[in-house]
């Protein structure tokens, strides 16, 4: 361990640049809603169902501009109206617009949620590659649509405002046209103030959602246990009550395991446990009980002395993505006041090689009680959630208990980027994830637990191993580790290892961390949970 003096020099060096680091970035482009109104600048977004046939905000377009659409839609070879296509009608003649963009919307049917927010996500994309600064979607969906208008209004913001997230913040010298051009974006629906009302919610959701991105995008130089601790802290200024625990306390209570993964570093551990006392009082006793959520907060995972390899190490500066989705899962909660107790507990810690770190063959005693022969020093974040669980769940009393973290690279060959792993011993509480996952397009497998793979953890020396002897099911070992360390609990876990950054733009999240879990979990709780 450094002395003292120079990590209290190397800290406080950080901690300045802590402040700017724990801000959001805002989404700096500006969202409106207006009664429906020939604009009269910036780029105007229409729409066309499957097979070539305009909607009325289309049709009147094409008459004003004598006929424009019409004609780019007959000289469109590839534009047939499906969902997503984007045809753009440059330099309308009788109209102030630069552009019209026509929007493929598919079959008036399936215009629902996930195409509005995809839609709204490509076409701020487009807008902004073609360096649109102001910009008016006229996009009706219909009346078949399985979504009213002011709804359906609502969702198109919702997806070109998850889209304009950007991690720019160490970018000097970005040049005009490598910024982001749109500013203003006004969205045409019948009833504006009713869209804008409807557009709330989402918008605490986007920020959310924003501050979890930040956190996970920031470098472990910036953000390391103290840091993301302090960043925690911000959510009692919404009336989450937050707590930070050393590791005195830590070692008052007997976390050995978390506390022997960061032994390695110069950077403390901390916990954090954050309440969101938001039930009315009328609720019976039992869904007093708070709905728990547990995250892994390894703020640089190097291997420890089982070193990973240097290509693709700089990825483990987010492998303290679960905690980030818990902090900003309880700041969304907190934001819009949902009516429910929830608390979040946060293990976080840097995984670090050097003359202190554990070693390979340590066996530590849990604060379950159990020992575990630590066999491999990167499998790391099941020794932190091991005693971050049996807190949460000691203290606590849970009525359940779901824990995220970017756990195995095993669930990123099982699922690719597409799926998060979900393991539970509850079918119930599976399920209703899965429907949450699919809901806000943030989806989730279910693979199994079983005792026959509990049993490759059993360890000779210790109560239990934290690695098997091969790497076959990985992800499910690594899941069964956990599950010894939560009782009767309903409790399930989200290994986020493939879905929590991701290298390729998608309609609603751009390349980067995506923040998965914090509109599902919100999704979940909201549905499920609220007011029951
Ligand atoms: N943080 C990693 C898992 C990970 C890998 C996340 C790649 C995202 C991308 C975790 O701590 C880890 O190192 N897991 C090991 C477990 C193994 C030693 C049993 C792994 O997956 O290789
Ligand atoms: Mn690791
Ligand atoms: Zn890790």
């Amino acid at each position: 361990m450094l002395s003292t003096m120079y990590q209290k020099t190397l800290l406080s060096a950080e901690l300045d640049r802590r402040a700017s680091a724990n801000i959001p970035e805002v989404c700096l482009m500006k969202i409106s809603f207006a009664e429906p109104d020939l604009p009269r600048s910036g780029a105007v977004v229409v729409g066309a169902w499957e097979g070539k046939v305009l909607t009325s905000a289309a049709r009147r377009l094409d008459e004003a501009t004598g006929g424009a659409i019409t004609r780019a839609l007959s000289a469109a070879s590839r534009f047939t109206g499906k969902k997503e296509e984007l045809l753009p009608v440059v330099g309308p003649p009788n109209l102030t617009v630069n552009r019209i963009v026509l929007a493929g919307l598919g079959k008036p049917k399936e215009i629902d949620t996930r195409a509005l927010q995809r839609l709204g996500g490509k076409l701020l994309a487009h807008l902004n590659e073609a360096g649109e600064v102001e910009a008016t979607f006229a996009i009706e969906v219909g009346a078949e649509a399985p979504i009213g208008e002011t709804e359906a209004a609502a969702e198109l913001a919702f997806g070109a405002q998850l889209r304009s997230y950007r991690f720019d913040k160490y970018k000097t010298k970005q040049k005009p046209e490598q910024k982001p051009s749109l500013a203003r974006l006004t969205v045409s629906v019948n009833d504006a103030a009713a869209a804008g009302r409807a557009f709330q919610p989402r918008d605490k959701t986007a920020e959310a959602v924003f501050f979890t991105r930040d956190l996970v995008s920031e470098p472990a130089n910036v953000i390391y246990p103290q840091t993301l601790a302090a960043g925690a802290e911000a959510l009692a200024a919404l009336g989450v009550d937050v707590e930070v625990l050393d590791e005195c306390k830590m070692g008052e209570l007997g976390m050995n395991a978390l506390l022997a993964v960061g032994q390695g570093s110069v950077r403390p551990p901390r916990v954090v446990v954050m309440q969101w006392h938001g039930a009315d009082g009328s609720e019976s006793t039992k869904n007093r009980a708070p709905i728990a959520f547990v995250g892994k907060g390894v703020t640089f995972d190097t291997g420890g002395i089982s070193i990973k390899p240097a290509a693709g190490m700089a990825d483990m500066k987010w492998d303290m993505a679960g905690s980030a989705v818990v902090i900003g899962l309880m700041r969304l909660l907190a934001s819009r006041n949902a009516r429910v107790n929830a608390v979040g507990v946060v293990g976080l810690v840097e995984n670090m090689p050097s003359g202190t770190a554990q070693r390979p063959g340590d066996i530590v005693t849990s604060m379950s009680g159990q020992t575990i022969e630590v066999l491999n020093t990167d499998a790391e974040g099941r020794l932190v959630l091991a005693d971050a669980l049996w807190y949460c769940q000691d203290r606590f009393k849970p009525r359940l208990m779901i824990d995220l973290a970017t756990l195995t690279g095993a669930v990123i060959v099982a699922l690719g980027h597409h799926r998060a792993g979900l393991f539970s011993s509850n079918d119930e509480l599976a399920d209703r994830l899965i429907a949450a996952g699919k809901a806000v397009d943030e989806q989730v497998w279910r693979l199994p637990l079983a005792n026959s793979y509990d049993r490759e953890i059993d360890s000779d020396a210790a109560d239990v191993k934290n690695i098997a002897s091969g790497r076959a099911g990985g992800s499910i070992i690594g899941a069964q580790f956990l599950k010894r360390f939560v009782n009767d609990v309903p409790w399930a876990h989200l290994d986020i290892a493939g879905t929590a950054w991701s290298t390729k733009d998608a309609p609603t999240v751009p390349k980067g961390a995506t923040a998965f879990g914090v509109r599902l979990l919100d999704r979940f709780v909201s549905q499920y949970y609220e007011g029951d």
